[in-house]
């Protein structure tokens, strides 16, 4: 028996079988390499669906880890604490002045983000808008918000007070808001429904609507935050500033950290004075050891120029798909290090093994678009090489 069987065949018989997972069994990582439990080497081009923003052990992360580790792990959240405080401090500064709650996952900080919602309907309004086809969570609420049935239609009854519309459709959401509306929220780009790019007025018309109709602008950045689109924040594209944005996945580089973000004025919704209760908590959100690894990302995001790295290898790569000319497929699309190859016929899937068996790892996402997301320090001959493999195995 080999390592890798003696994991899954243990796995067959005591782990929860939500995931179809492949037969491989990973055993160690540094940068964008992997290695399964029989020490097969594998190139890792969509980074555990964005956890690891800065690849695989990252010497400082795992040093800011250490360092955090030896000093202090959780005092719970009625004490200050200062690696919570610098990280909050620094999403003030890089993506818009504002505060921070702290928790642990997309969905978590998609669940704060609908108390905002609510909160700031102040009973009244209550109503949730998202989009077709997105994605923001398996919780109650987080389920029903996202705009694919085959992810809720088990769990029936929901959470009350979601409606969606067509994503990049502006008409469609004005039509949606009436006097129940309180918030609208929308990924930047729409992740797992295979990288949908929205047009470019999308979002400041989306500003405007909320603005007219005093509704919270909520970003899901859960998968499009942290440089991965080639600006810190996916809608700083755009020009606007949301209300409220949430993050996930690469905000902890692979450590569970979620993050709602808050605008100064919309700050008071969440605020104990106001409401006389912990109006929303977590135990463990805002622990020393993913706060202490958060803000040594952001600091090495900075000191590397990791957002316009991102940035130009998204161009690159786009220009060299497109360069390609692969038979079946329809459309390259994407920002920054965040691409969607489109096929014509739903073979994503096959892709995705063909790829896993000659040491690739990619994604599929709805069965036609195949999804490369790699950690955001991949250097470009590393980039074009894997590149080069994807491009081949396709042909
Ligand atoms: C846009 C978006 N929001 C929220 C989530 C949920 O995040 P998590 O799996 O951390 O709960 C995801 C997960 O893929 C996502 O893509």
């Amino acid at each position: 028996m080999t390592a890798t069987s003696d994991i899954i065949e243990r796995h067959d018989r005591f782990m929860s079988n939500n995931y179809a997972r492949m037969a491989v069994a990973m055993a160690r990582g540094k940068g964008v390499q992997l290695w399964d439990a029989d020490g097969r080497e594998y190139l890792d081009l969509f980074a555990g669906f964005g956890g690891p923003l800065l690849g695989h052990c990252h010497d400082e992360l795992i040093a800011a880890l250490n360092q955090q580790a030896h000093k202090l792990w959780h005092v719970g959240n009625l004490l200050h604490t200062e690696p919570q405080t610098l990280l909050a401090q620094t999403l003030s500064r890089v993506a818009y002045p504002g505060r921070s709650f702290f928790c642990h996952s997309g969905a978590d900080a998609n669940e704060a983000a609908i108390k905002l919602a609510r909160l700031h309907g102040k009973g009244k309004r209550f109503k949730v808008i998202s989009a077709l086809m997105s994605f923001h969570g398996r919780t109650f609420a987080t389920m029903k918000a996202t705009g694919q049935p085959k992810v809720s239609q088990l769990f029936e009854p929901l959470a009350p007070g979601f409606a969606h519309v067509p994503y990049n459709d502006i008409a469609a959401l004005e039509k949606a808001i009436d006097d129940q509306t309180a918030a609208v929220l929308l990924e930047p780009i729409q992740g797992e429904a295979g990288v949908i790019v929205p047009d470019d007025d999308y979002l400041p018309r989306v500003r405007a609507l909320c603005d007219r109709h005093d509704l919270l602008m909520m970003m899901d950045e859960v998968w499009t935050g942290c440089g991965r689109t080639g600006k810190a924040f996916c809608h700083q594209h755009s020009g606007i500033t949301p209300d409220v944005m949430t993050l996930a996945k690469g905000a902890g580089g692979g450590l569970p950290v979620g993050v709602c973000h808050i605008a100064q004025k919309r700050a008071a919704l969440f605020d104990w004075r106001t409401h006389g209760m912990a109006v929303h908590a977590t135990t463990l959100g805002g622990n020393c050891l993913g706060m202490a690894v958060a803000a040594e990302i952001w600091r090495i995001i900075e000191r590397d120029g990791l957002i316009a790295h991102a940035a130009a290898m998204g161009d690159m790569a786009k220009q060299k798909l497109q360069a390609a000319n692969l038979p079946g497929v329809k459309q390259v699309r994407g920002k920054g290090m965040f691409i969607g190859i489109e096929l014509t016929e739903p073979k994503a899937g096959d892709v995705v093994k063909k790829a896993l068996a000659a040491g690739l790892l990619v994604n599929a996402a709805q069965g036609n678009v195949i999804r490369l997301a790699p950690a955001l320090i991949i250097d470009e001959p590393t980039w074009r090489h894997g590149l080069d493999q994807l491009i081949e195995l396709m042909r």
